[in-house]
């Protein structure tokens, strides 16, 4: 049985591929320092696959506790997820984002090469593409300089070193490019569930229909696009789990110096208008919604051509965004039902 270390999987994308990969096999370890997600997602995990996955309540920054987790466990692979992640926080704050993301990770990495752990599945994202320069649908090989904010950047700056380290330290590595997240599990037990207010926009939406929001914000309705709104390439969380087994299973089988960037989207750009009509489809009535002025740092069209994930992996997305949508709702009224 391969045994795999998940850094921030108690975190939204992390804890449903940890369900995957126990699904398919895998001896999971999560390690997560809980700074934007919840301990109570072990015990979904657990409720869904009847396994406690061993816990380190670590953060990576913490080197020497960090070093632990490789002394007392045989790891065959790295997942990497423990990120901060939000396009407005990372340009109010900067340098929280260059420590936790960069130095974070650079400490991960030492210890893997010093542990002769050289696989790794890099949870990097779209906003390493420069939408300034570029159109969607957006390839691989597009150039990414100039990234459009900080959290672009700090997966930009670690997409190069872990490049680096496929050359020079044999490293096996595949990053994913994930385009937006949304959806929840099928059992009604595993969501995103942010704190606060949330940055992105479903989870935006289904606070206003839970009415704990006063109205949906959609910011900026004269964008080049559809209808005027902004366009994304929404991905259900469940197909973007599969793609991390997919690209693991691929990358064990490679000879050492390993390194692709693979899109993990749907070639389909929805808009904010079709987002919030799709959810009031779902929860059976009209959301309040109002234009807001846009965001500095937002694209109008963001999707992907996922052809590289096809062909070198075997994957291709599955759920349609209204089903992603149901999953979500059906998590809020399940949750709901429990209290
Ligand atoms: C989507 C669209 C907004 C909120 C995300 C993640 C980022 C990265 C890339 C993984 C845009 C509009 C939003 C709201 C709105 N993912 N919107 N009202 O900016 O594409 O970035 O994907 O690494 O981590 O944040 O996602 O959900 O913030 O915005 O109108 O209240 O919805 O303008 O067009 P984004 P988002």
């Amino acid at each position: 049985m391969k045994t795999i270390l998940l850094t921030g999987a108690t975190w939204y994308i992390g804890s449903h591929t940890a369900v995957k990969f126990i699904q398919h096999g895998y001896e999971v370890i999560i390690l997560d320092n809980l700074y934007n997600s919840d301990i109570s997602t072990l015990k979904s995990i657990t409720a869904i696959t009847g396994i406690s996955p061993k816990f380190y309540n670590i953060d990576l920054r913490d080197k020497k506790s960090l070093q632990t987790v490789f002394e007392e466990n045989s790891i065959d692979a790295v997942i990497h997820f423990a990120w901060l992640k939000a396009v407005g926080e990372s340009c109010k704050n900067p340098f929280l984002y260059y420590d936790n993301n960069i130095i974070g990770s650079l400490n991960l990495f030492e210890l893997m090469d010093q542990y002769n752990v050289n696989t790794i599945i890099f949870s990097s994202s779209a906003t390493v593409y420069n939408t300034l320069v570029w159109t969607s649908p957006f390839l691989e090989t597009d150039i990414i300089w100039n990234t459009t904010n900080p959290y672009g950047t700090t997966k930009f700056i670690l997409e190069y070193i872990l490049r680096d380290l496929a050359i020079h330290k044999n490293f096996r590595v595949i990053n994913l490019r994930y385009f937006n997240p949304i959806g929840a599990h099928k059992s009604g037990l595993l969501w995103e569930n942010p704190n606060g207010i949330p940055n992105n926009l479903l989870p935006y939406v289904l606070k206003v229909a839970l009415q704990e929001l006063p109205a949906v914000q959609v910011f900026g309705n004269d964008y080049d696009t559809k209808d005027g709104t902004g366009e994304r390439d929404y991905i259900h969380v469940l197909d973007l789990a599969k793609a991390h087994v997919q690209a693991l299973t691929y990358g064990l089988k490679q000879q050492n110096n390993l390194y692709e960037e693979i899109n993990i989207g749907t070639w389909y750009p929805t808009s904010v208008l079709e987002i919030i009509a799709l959810t009031e489809q779902v929860i059976g009535h009209q959301l309040p919604t109002i234009i807001s002025p846009r965001r500095p740092w937002d694209a109008a069209i963001v999707y992907c051509n996922p052809t590289k994930a096809k062909k070198l992996l075997g994957w291709e997305a599955h759920y349609s965004v209204a089903e992603a949508i149901q999953d979500s709702w059906n998590f809020i009224t399940n949750q709901a039902n429990f209290q």
